[in-house]
């Protein structure tokens, strides 16, 4: 098992290249099921969960290329012939739910395992059969699987509200509902950059979409969708990451370039929390630059659906107020026990204590290195963020979730100034060479 050992105090001087979107490749891969022929998919990250769900892919009978080194997938779906979705799979991806829109969509039926996915809280999919029922799927749960099937073969379309607003959810009722009979509508749908870059290559294939981006999505369904060449976004998450790197370990005064970013998809509510850290932000077309400021300001924060201050950079926020002087307080109202990371910052010697969905932090206080574990990919990166500023090294342990979300997290920073390298690790290895204790 691989660990990253992190030795703090080292400046981040930059640049700092960001990746293709994870949580927009893979609803492309999922899109490209929807046409009989071969689509290109280029900027996909070479990502463990890229990888897992070009498996799922597969499993139906698609051809999945993937060239890691150009970061360019072909998905040949002329083949799809098994509209099923096995549990092996999905739990190790809660996306490969995905499957089920995309299988309904192209051949009228599928059956699809109930996803896992990350270690916190429950993750339900109501949202997405519901609504698969509202467009005239008959859904039956068997033995850990969700039995869909569209009356003769084909949905009819309709209408569905749902609550709380969903990003897969969205992503899955419009894989089902681009080649419905009739039309659909999606109120109260999600306004991810994801969900709109994802709309765009379906209406690129010829679906009849309106709506993108905002909160009612209206899709007029069409006989069959033709393969297109796409280009994915850039992660705005891996891009707020670094920016929230960047404020806490660059240089005070001097700029460190984030480039091949897209800043327009960051959204108001974290742009201008970070703004007000003293942080300098400078967006151009495809990059940023921050600059740190001499201090750091405390800034609360409290995540909502987008365009509110994304939950996947809730984690990361809160390590950068471990650095600012003062008390502030990190709420997630998406998730509401997303604060696995907070124990491991603990063991550093951060302030922070979690109360409901709520994490109060008093910063100013300099963070020990430790050794730590990642419990899921945002909570993991956030422990590499701390171990850039802490004194001494950091272990950052079971980096297989960073490399679910991070494409070359290690190689990037190292090359960017950070002291920080990948080592092979045994879990329970036996430090002291005496008799192991008894099981
Ligand atoms: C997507 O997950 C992202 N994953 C998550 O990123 C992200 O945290 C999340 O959206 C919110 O932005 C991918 O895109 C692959 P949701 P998703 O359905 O679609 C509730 C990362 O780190 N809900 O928008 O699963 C749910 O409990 C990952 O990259 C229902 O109640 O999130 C949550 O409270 C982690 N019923 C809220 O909606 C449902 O049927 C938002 O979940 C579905 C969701």
């Amino acid at each position: 098992m691989d660990k990253l050992i992190v030795e703090g105090g080292h400046t981040l001087a930059g640049p700092l290249p960001v990746s293709g979107s994870k949580n927009t490749a893979l609803p492309l891969m999922a899109a490209a099921l929807l046409a009989d022929g071969v689509s290109t998919l280029s900027r996909i990250p070479d990502l463990r969960d890229v990888k897992t769900f070009a498996n799922v892919l597969r499993i139906s009978g698609a051809a999945v290329r993937f060239d890691e080194a150009r970061n360019e997938m072909t998905v040949d779906a002329s083949g799809v012939n098994y509209p099923e979705a096995p549990y092996e799979l999905v739990k190790k991806m809660r996306a490969s739910f995905y499957m089920l829109g995309a299988l309904l969509g192209r051949c009228g039926r599928a059956r699809v395992s109930l996803p896992g996915g990350c270690a916190w809280g429950p993750r339900p999919v109501d949202l997405h059969l519901k609504g698969m029922e509202a467009f005239g799927a008959d859904i039956r749960l068997e033995h850990g699987y969700v039995v869909a099937e569209a009356k003769d073969g084909r949905l009819d379309g309709g209408v569905f509200r749902m609550d709380p607003s969903s990003v897969g959810a969205t992503i899955n009722l419009l894989l089902a509902s681009a080649t419905a009979r009739g039309p659909s509508r999606i109120e109260n749908a999600a306004r991810e950059p994801d969900v709109a870059t994802f709309g765009e290559m379906l209406r690129k294939m010829g679906a009849s979409i309106e709506g993108l981006g905002t909160d009612t999505i209206e899709v007029e369904g069409v006989d069959a969708l033709s393969p297109v060449h796409f280009y994915n976004a850039s992660d705005r998450i891996e891009l707020g990451t670094f920016m929230i790197a960047a404020a806490m370990a660059g240089e005070p005064g001097r700029a460190v370039r984030l480039t091949d970013a897209a800043p327009e998809h960051l959204g108001p509510a974290f742009v201008d929390a970070f703004t007000e850290t003293g942080a300098g932000y400078r967006p151009g077309n495809d990059y940023v630059e921050v600059t740190a400021p001499d201090e750091l300001q405390p800034v609360s924060i409290e995540t909502a659906v987008y365009p509110g201050f994304p939950t996947d950079l809730q984690a990361q926020w809160t390590v950068l107020l471990t650095q600012a002087r003062g008390n502030a307080r990190v709420r997630d109202t998406v998730y509401y026990d997303r604060f696995k990371h907070i124990p491991e910052l603990h063991r550093m010697g951060a302030n922070a204590i979690v109360v409901q969905n709520e994490v109060f932090v008093a910063g100013g206080k300099p963070l020990q290195g430790a050794t730590v574990m990642s419990t899921d990919l945002r909570a993991g990166v956030s422990l590499v963020l701390a171990g850039m500023v802490a004194e001494g090294e950091t272990h950052v342990l079971r980096v297989y979730h960073l490399d679910r979300g991070y494409e070359d997290l290690d190689g990037k920073l190292a090359r960017a100034g950070v002291a920080i390298r990948r080592v092979q690790y045994d879990e329970f290895a036996n430090p002291s060479g005496n008799e192991p204790p008894e099981e």
